[in-house]
Formats: structure tokens, sequence, C-alpha cells
């Protein structure tokens, strides 16, 4: 059977014994010695043995006192602490298990009984290690998953009440609307009626595009897609975005033919949708406002790349922008800034991943972010 090397710390005030100890395990084993009590915790904490002999009789702390302060320890989880000793009474060997000892060896023994006793430790402590990291490994895994499925739950809910507050607004807007009608009959011309009928109008717009897009969007049937469709679409949706409204933006797009990829389309659009939505609302304090959409076919796979010209994206917080509910804007806001759920990023990544396609983020702070949707085309 295979050897398991280790590192042993043989703790005894002879010195003798300790020599003859090493010896017995120097082939196999790297070695450390300790003449005392103190001298094994000091060395313990420097050196960290796999396994330590410790001799019972020690002068000044005795070994009990040795084991219990080494198990205090923190680095203590795994280590294999045998006590030797000449004492063969039960008692003893009970105190030594009641301070954290392993086992208990008692004196004078053969080398072979140690030299196994070693080797079936290491094999312990080793083993046990491995479950536990195995054991954090499916913690941190199953804690992952429920995460996931509890977002992809919420994603999902919040999808399907929109598309009904969005249609139970249409109703109160009709009102709205008729009553402007009529408030114009009796007030013609003036102005504030003209700027209601106006915005109502603008409104009854933006319903339209978010239910007619969300009409498209709530089929969950496979097509083959155009992404520079969902582009095309997308920056038309642009003109019902506030902020693109209020705050001039240079539009830049370059689209380059690509491959129809199979999927959802309304994955594509929202996730698409979503970073150009984040790109307008980045730069609504910015100077120069400039917004880059580009499509390019690359190494079989689509890239779409929106930049902006925003205030970019810290290093340190690069991989929280993706989780959900992380935002740097206001739930509601006074006065006319960007308002965030820290939905959008979440929702965006999952549904690129589902095509295993990936979402990468280059950002300058200062100068503007690009973020680039990598989708593979799979060879059918
Ligand atoms: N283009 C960008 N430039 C700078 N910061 C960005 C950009 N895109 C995202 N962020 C940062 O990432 C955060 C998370 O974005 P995410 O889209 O997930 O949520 P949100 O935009 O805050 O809210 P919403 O749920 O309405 O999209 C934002 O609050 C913002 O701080
Ligand atoms: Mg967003």
């Amino acid at each position: 059977m295979k050897r398991l090397s280790g590192k042993v710390l043989i703790v005894d005030d002879s010195k003798s014994t300790t020599g003859a100890i090493s010896r017995i395990l120097e082939q196999d084993y790297i070695i450390k010695t300790a003449a005392s009590g103190e001298k094994a915790i000091e060395i313990n904490q420097k050196y960290d043995p796999d396994v330590i002999l410790l001799d019972v009789a020690l002068p000044g702390i005795d070994g009990y006192e040795v084991c219990r302060r080494i198990r205090s320890e923190n680095n203590s989880r795994f280590k294999k602490i045998i006590m030797i000793s000449v004492r063969t009474m039960l008692n003893h060997r009970l105190e030594g298990y009641a301070s954290g000892a392993d086992d208990y060896l008692v004196k004078p023994f053969e080398p072979e009984e140690l030299l196994a006793k070693v080797r079936v430790f290491l094999r312990l402590r080793h083993t046990e290690k491995e479950l536990y990291n195995l054991n954090r490994e499916l913690d941190r895994q199953v804690n992952l998953r429920t995460r996931q499925l509890l977002e992809a739950e919420k994603m999902a809910v919040i999808g399907r009440y929109t598309a009904g507050i969005v249609h139970n607004l249409n109703n109160p807007l009709q009102a709205i609307m008729g009553n402007a009608e009529l408030l114009s009959f009796r007030h013609p011309g003036d102005s504030s009626v003209m700027a209601l009928r106006r915005a109502s109008a603008q409104m009854k717009k933006i319903i339209g595009t978010i239910l007619s897009a969300g009409y498209k969007n709530n089929s969950s049937e496979y097509s083959d897609v155009d992404l520079n469709e969902v582009l095309r679409e997308q920056t038309e949706l642009l003109r019902a975005n506030p902020f693109y409204r209020r705050y001039p933006i240079r539009l830049i797009t370059e689209f380059r033919p690509l491959p129809l990829i199979r999927g959802i389309y309304f994955h594509f659009s929202q996730s698409i949708g979503n970073l150009i939505k984040n790109a307008v609302e980045a730069m609504y304090n910015s100077d120069t406002r400039e917004l880059r959409i580009e499509s390019a076919f690359r190494d079989n796979a689509v890239i779409i790349s929106i930049s902006d010209t925003g205030p970019g994206i810290r290093e340190e917080e690069i991989e929280k922008i993706f989780h959900p509910f992380f935002t740097t804007k206001p739930l509601s806001a006074e006065d006319k800034s960007p308002t965030g759920t820290g939905l959008g990023l979440a929702s965006a990544k999952e549904m690129i991943e589902a095509y295993r396609g990936s979402i990468r983020v280059v950002s300058e702070p200062g100068k503007g972010s690009e973020f680039i949707v990598t989708l593979p085309v799979q060879d059918s």
C-alpha cells in the first residue's frame, strides 16, 4: 500500500527516546522533535504537524495539558495525537482520550506497531480532510443552486406580473386621454391641456410597445433569431427610454452580418435591452454621451458589444454588479436620476449563460464601460 508522507512531531524530554522514535520514522516522514510541553506548543503552531507523538510525563506542563492546549488551537481539526506513556492503567489512558488524544501507546512498544499507528492515523487524517472538503463543496453547490432557483422563480414572477400591470394601466390611461380631449374642446389652445394630451399619447405608445414586445416575449417558442434584428428593435425602443429622450446621446451602431442563433427571442431581447438600458442610464450625468452598439461574427461566436461613456465601474465592483439586487441606483428618486432594482444584469447573465454564452465587462473608471456578449453558434 502506498504510504502517505506527512509531518510528525515527537515530544519527549529524553533525547534517547526522541532519537529512537526518529530513527523508526525518518525514512517515511518529516520529523521534528520537542523536549518540553512549551516547546511542543510552539513548534505545533509554526510547523503544523499532521501527527504528534506525545509523551505524558514531561517537565513543566504535562502531556495531558499539552494535548488540551493543542486541541484548542484553530489548526487542530485534523491533527492526530498519539500519547505515549509507561503508565498502563485504564484511568491514565482515559485521561489521555479525555484531553483530546486519538490513541494511547504504552512504552515499551515495537517499532512496527508505532509505524503502523502513524500510517493509519495519517490515512485517517487524509480521508477526514478530503471528506470535510467534499462536504464544504457540496454545501457551497447546494447553496448556490438554491439561490439560483429562488432567483429564477423571482424573475419569472416579476415577468408574469409586469405584463399584467402594464395591461391594467390601459384603462385609467383611456380615461385620462378621453378627458384630456374633452378639456381640449373646452379650452382650445390651452398649453397645459396640450401638454397633458401629448404626455398621455406618449404613454399609450410606450404601453403599446411594452405589450407588443411582451407578446413576442411571452412566447417560449424556439426560433432562429437574428440578433441584429434584436439590436435594431432595442435601439428603436430607446425612444421610449426617458433618459435617452431627456439627454442627447450620440448613437453609433455597426451591425455586421450574423448567423442565426436558435433560441427564445425574449431571452435575447430582454438581456440586450437591459445592457442598453444600463448604458443609457449610466451616462445621464456625463458630459459626453456616446452609445456604441456593435455586432460581429468571430471565432464561431456572435459578439455583441455595448459601450458607453458613463462613469465606468471600479474593478472590485465588476463581479458584484451581476449579483441579484446589487444596485447603485435608488428604488425611487425625487430628482430625475435613474432608479433600479438590481435585477437587470443578474437576469441578463442567466439568460445568456443558458445558451453557453457569457457577458464580459471592460471598464475604465471615469471613461466608460463596455459590455461584451459572446454567444457560441452551435454546429448543427
Ligand atoms: N454601463 C454601466 N456603467 C456603469 N455602471 C453600470 C453599468 N451597467 C451596470 N452598472 C452598475 O451595475 C449595477 C447593477 O446593474 P443592474 O442592471 O443589475 O441593476 P440596475 O440597473 O441598478 O437596476 P435594474 O434592475 O433596473 O436594471 C447598477 O446599479 C450600476 O451600478
Ligand atoms: Mg439595469
